[in-house]
């Protein structure tokens, strides 16, 4: 599945702005502040509600406007789907083929994975980053992840509450069950795609990245307890911290480069590369999974980077299996020579280029 039109408008600085993407590759510059990154964040919107820049939806909003909208079709051989989402100050609307969707529905459909100029924070930001990176695998290769999630993280709010209302102990584990279940669920899913994952990045036949690459999953608690224990062994640390410490929302990744944690060891350059690559062999890995395209959102690859690490960037780019948005402030920085489809945004319109 490709998206084969876009409409977007009122987005930020993008007025309007409608156009037929290419199904593999497309290039858009313009100077600052013009919306490239704008443009780059609808596509997002479209698949997950919400931006990948920090701040909330309704700032999204073109200023004076009431609403913005993204509609998008989608179409691999006959097969089209349609989609819309529509954010409004009250709130959002989500649509596909013209029925109301929930966001689990719409970021099936539309795979969407981002490299911008922040990458290096899977790296080197919290663990949070990291999460979210494993559970869009996760949520892409099995479709029971969400609801488990979703069940775990309400059942953590209601016990969070009771020990932050200093309530009796009976009534902070009346949740846990509800915890337990949904945590264990979480947790297998997260392991067993971690594993395929680390074994993709480490096969043989995988050879897209210059360096060796691991990925190690950290679940959240002691390894070798079970969830139950863990969370009777954590009881006077969460009564005296008002909040559950351990437990799949506090799981990590752990990535390492030829022996080293390359949290602690790599330049910021080099931790864009890894991190651009992590995300690439991962688009590969749930392409593989489920037979479903992505789309990647690249934004200005070449900042930071010198000719070197550009070039291996860019070489990985070359062989991901997805449908391309890359943004750009000059085609020059970009290795693509005519390759694609060229668009250039002024003003917050958007034109192709010949
Ligand atoms: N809600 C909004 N309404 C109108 N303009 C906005 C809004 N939010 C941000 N902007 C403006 O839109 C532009 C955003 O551009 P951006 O997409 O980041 O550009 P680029 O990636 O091309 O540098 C900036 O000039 C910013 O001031
Ligand atoms: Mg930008």
């Amino acid at each position: 599945m490709a998206l084969t039109a876009l409409r977007v408008e009122h987005f930020r600085c993008l007025n309007a702005v409608d156009f037929q993407p290419d199904p593999n590759l497309n290039l858009i510059t313009g100077v600052n502040a013009t919306g490239k990154t704008s443009l780059l964040e609808s596509i997002f919107v479209l698949s997950r509600g919400r931006s990948f820049r920090a701040g909330r939806a309704s700032e999204l909003i073109q200023y004076e406007a009431d609403a913005l909208t993204v509609y998008a079709e989608l179409s691999s051989g006959t097969d089209t789907h349609r989609l819309g989402a529509e954010i409004a100050r009250a709130g959002r609307r989500l649509h596909v083929d013209g029925q109301t969707a929930a966001l689990g529905d719409v970021a099936a459909l539309l795979p969407v994975q981002v490299i911008d100029p922040e990458i290096h924070l899977l790296i080197q930001g919290g663990p949070e980053q990291r999460r979210r990176f494993l559970d869009w695998g996760v949520f892409h290769v099995e479709p029971r992840f969400l609801d488990s999630w979703r069940r775990y993280r309400k059942a953590l709010r209601q016990r969070n509450a009771a020990l932050r209302r200093q309530d009796r102990r009976e009534a902070v584990m009346a949740w846990d069950e509800e915890l337990i279940n949904a945590g264990e669920l979480v947790d297998a899913w997260r392991e067993a795609f971690n594993d395929q994952f680390h074994a993709l990045l480490s096969s043989k036949s995988f050879d897209i990245l210059p360096f060796e690459l691991k990925c190690s999953y950290l679940r959240g608690w002691k390894t070798g307890q079970s969830l139950p224990d863990a969370l009777a062994d954590s009881w006077e640390r969460d009564r005296a911290t008002q909040a559950t410490q351990v437990g799949p929302h506090r799981a990590d990744l752990r990535f390492e480069a030829g022996g080293h944690a390359l949290r602690h060891h790599v330049s910021r350059g080099q931790q864009k590369l890894l991190a651009g690559a992590l995300v690439i062999a991962q688009t590969h890995f749930v392409v593989e999974a489920n037979q479903r395209e992505v789309v990647l959102l690249v934004d200005d690859p070449a900042a930071e980077l010198d000719r070197e690490h550009r070039e291996r960037l860019f070489e990985l780019f070359r062989a991901v299996p997805a449908q391309l948005f890359v943004a750009a402030l000059e085609l020059d920085e970009l290795p693509w020579g005519t390759a694609g489809k060229r668009f250039h945004v002024e003003h917050g319109e958007l034109a192709p280029l010949i």
